[in-house]
């Protein structure tokens, strides 16, 4: 790990000593994860057999940002739910901060039963061979979060999660972390501000269209390396919700923070199906009522989180804080509107097209 996590609650930014950037993935973490990859591929790890009734067993859920953000919180409740119900007998581990996998193998680790449990972000499903999770990252497109959440918890959304299973995996549902904002060592206010920068994005084409629609340049980095190649300046800005910013000390690194607003970011949380179906009856009801508590406490804490990082910001001296006119607003939209089209043309029509109809029948 690059940093350690920086608690939204307890951090005072005007004391923030800023951390020293470390090195890279250690070769034991990335051996370790070679190691258990390996044996999970022997078939050494992971839910092979029917549980027998009864029986205790643990579920691993691995994940990539800090304990203080929405997802570590609804991590978190979901362990102390699964725990109280089942009286101790079903643990669930939680590995936060891409201490177990990082974006490049956690994927995989479901799938060979290396771990049983992840909710990667939307934009992470493409590269799996889901790109058209890829639509929530279409950017100036959905108003507001609960404009989304409609979308995720309606008929788009649960075919969604039924396409998953082409890839062994089940998907229980959608978690929302909230609306991304860009960072760098100067605003990024209008088209002229993004030239020539190099922003790092998740994995995603139509991310990569949307930073090559402003002019800029799109690097693909996991979000473990993220602050770490802003630190070395080998990527200029980013792209964040707020509360995964503060947390990782990204404003440690970056002069400027511009409100853009742009483009959404949420999860959807999935298990591997062999260990899934490995579940009798009753503690697969027990694991998906304690998982739908915890992403509702996730999703009502998002927008709290996002304040609280934004109110920590403005105490930090070292990141200008900019809120784009709606003029710039304006103009960025126009810039990335050809993104849209670029989605359909990849994934079909049908589903942006769907997507629209339900926004329209929100919005009337
Ligand atoms: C990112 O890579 O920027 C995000 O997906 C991290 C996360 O899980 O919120």
């Amino acid at each position: 790990r690059q940093v350690p996590g920086r608690s939204i609650a307890s951090m005072n930014p005007a004391r923030a000593a800023p951390s020293p950037v470390s090195a890279p993935v250690s070769a034991p973490a990335a051996l370790r994860r070679r190691t258990l990859l390996a044996g999970a591929a022997l078939g050494l790890a992971g839910a092979g057999c029917r549980e027998r009734p009864g029986a205790p067993f643990t579920i691993r859920w691995s994940h990539v940002v800090a304990e203080d953000t929405p997802k570590g919180l609804a991590a978190e409740r979901f362990r102390a739910l699964v725990q109280e119900r089942s009286g101790g007998r079903i643990a669930v581990a939680v590995h936060p901060e891409a201490r177990l996998y990082s974006d490049h193998d956690e994927m995989q680790a479901l799938q060979l039963g290396a771990v049983e449990m992840l909710a990667p972000s939307l934009s992470k499903f493409g590269r799996t061979g889901f790109p058209e999770f890829e639509l929530f990252d279409l950017p100036c497109l959905f108003p507001d979060v609960a404009s989304v959440r409609r979308i995720t918890q309606g008929r788009l959304g649960q075919r969604l999660l039924q396409g998953l299973q082409r890839q062994r995996m089940v998907g229980l549902g959608f978690m929302d972390n909230g609306f991304k904002h860009m960072s760098a060592n100067r605003p990024l206010l209008e088209l002229a501000d993004f030239a020539g920068q190099r922003l790092r994005i998740q994995a995603s084409q139509v991310l990569a269209m949307q930073m090559r629609a402003l002019g800029a340049q799109p690097v693909a980095l996991a979000f473990s390396e993220t602050r770490q190649a802003l630190a070395a300046g080998v990527v200029d800005g980013t792209e964040n919700p707020l509360s995964n910013f503060w947390t990782q000390g990204m404003h440690e690194v970056q002069t400027d923070l511009t409100l853009t607003q742009h483009g959404y970011l949420g999860y959807a949380v999935v298990v591997g199906q062999r260990f899934w179906v490995s579940l009798t009856t009753a503690d697969r009801t027990l694991v998906r009522q304690a998982l739908h508590e915890a992403m509702d406490f996730g999703n009502r804490i998002a927008d709290t989180q996002n304040d609280k990082a934004l109110a920590a910001l403005r105490g930090f001296a070292g990141t200008r804080i900019h809120v784009p006119t709606a003029a710039q607003k304006a103009g960025l939209r126009a810039a990335v509107q050809g993104v849209h089209e670029g989605l359909a043309r990849r994934i079909g029509a049908e589903w942006l097209d769907s997507l629209r109809d339900q926004l329209a029948q929100l919005a009337g």
